[in-house]
């Protein structure tokens, strides 16, 4: 079963979720390609998908996001699991990550699952730099790479009931 993992990342923390969960299903034996989304160029290869993607002012990347929207009639009748990386402290309280919800429902995913993700306030731009001035959540590398790898072997348990039937 070949399975890509995809992702819109500015900073490079939710490449490396993305990573740790190729990681996971590649030991589990499937075969996994990895990838920045804007260097996917098709997807008919794959019978598989873990999209994720970091927020940005409660959208998702654009590069993830449009993977997902152009090729949405495809997506809708294979496995999929969708994931966001964000700062909870960034976001307005109680944010719903309205567009991964969309998405979700969009393609008719398995799951979408948040994770917190990690804010280097030194590689941030100067617009960037002035809304975590503003909002000035605390600043660090939340990643929780052991959750992230749980979820990851939850995605191996369903893969390999979908590769039984
Ligand atoms: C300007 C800015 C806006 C952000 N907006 C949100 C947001 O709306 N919701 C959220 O959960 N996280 C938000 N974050 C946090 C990022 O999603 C988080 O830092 C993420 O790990 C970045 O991933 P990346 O390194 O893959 O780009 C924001 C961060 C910055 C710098």
């Amino acid at each position: 079963m070949k399975v890509l993992v995809a992702t819109g990342s500015k900073y490079g923390a939710t490449r490396e979720v993305g990573e740790a969960v190729a990681a996971v299903l590649n030991e589990a034996g499937f075969e996994v390609d990895c990838a920045p989304a804007h260097e996917v160029t098709g997807i008919h290869y794959y019978d598989a998908f873990v999209i994720g993607s970091a927020v940005y002012g409660g959208l998702w990347r654009r590069d993830a996001s449009a993977l997902v929207r152009e090729h949405s009639e495809e997506l809708k009748n294979r496995d999929v699991w969708l994931f966001s990386v964000g700062m909870a402290t960034v976001t307005t309280p109680n944010q719903e990550f309205e567009e991964a919800k969309e998405l979700t429902a969009l393609i008719n995913a398995r799951e979408h699952q948040r994770f917190d993700g990690a804010l280097d306030y030194e590689k941030l731009n100067m617009g960037e730099k002035a809304i975590i001035r503003a909002l000035n959540p605390p600043k660090g590398d939340f990643r929780d790479f052991a959750a992230i790898r749980d979820w990851a072997s939850q995605v191996v348990t369903e893969l390999r009931a979908v590769a039984a039937l």
